[in-house]
């Protein structure tokens, strides 16, 4: 499958909606759910349009397929002086472009990104059942670090949700 990807902008924020409400459609692998996805818009109009400064501590990359936007990797550095050197990945591919390569590439080229930004230490959190992201995460270097506890509710009960980091 042909791809490209890019750091994005204000004009993909419908696109880059779209991905997020798809994710979010699904409760294994979100926490937030598609409607609070959805209410999130202005944030993200206002994210894509402050992250042309390169100093803004949120970005996104995208994955594009056929002029589509069908996955998104979003990188937030943490706000404070002796940690900045940290950021917390999210990513997200739209169900029906899955296990075609895009998750791991997008992950590589925020990798670079981050990288080239002073970025050294990458971290994020999955939530324990979604074992498809946390096979992608190990295979990419990243190690189990903590666990934040019964944090996200299920039809059930609670679920565990997991902290991965990696030093880049
Ligand atoms: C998790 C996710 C980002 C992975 O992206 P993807 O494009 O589907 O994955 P890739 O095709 O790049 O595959 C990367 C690795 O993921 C794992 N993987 C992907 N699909 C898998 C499947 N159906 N079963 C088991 N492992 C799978 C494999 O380890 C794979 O590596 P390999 O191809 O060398 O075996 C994507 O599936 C997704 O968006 N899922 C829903 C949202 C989500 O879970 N986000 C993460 C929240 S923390």
């Amino acid at each position: 499958m042909e791809y490209s990807i890019r750091q994005a902008g204000p004009r993909d924020l419908s696109g880059i909606v779209e991905v997020f409400v798809d994710v979010a459609k699904d409760p294994d692998v979100s926490i937030a759910t598609a409607g609070e996805m959805l209410t999130k818009t202005p944030v993200i109009k206002e994210y894509l349009e402050a992250s042309a400064e390169p100093e803004f501590p949120w970005h996104a990359l995208i994955a594009i397929v056929k002029g589509r936007i069908v996955g998104v990797c979003d990188i937030l550095r943490t706000p404070m002086q002796r940690t900045s050197h940290v950021a917390e990945l999210g990513v997200g591919i739209m169900s029906g472009y899955r296990g075609q390569g895009l998750g791991r590439a997008l992950m590589e080229a925020a990798f670079r990104w981050m990288r080239t930004h002073g970025i050294t230490k990458a971290r994020l959190f999955v939530l324990e059942g979604n074992e498809i992201a946390q096979k992608l995460y190990k295979s990419m270097g990243f190690a189990y670090t903590g666990v934040y506890r019964r944090e996200v509710k299920t039809n059930n009960g609670f679920t565990d949700l997991l902290i991965m980091e990696r030093i880049l």
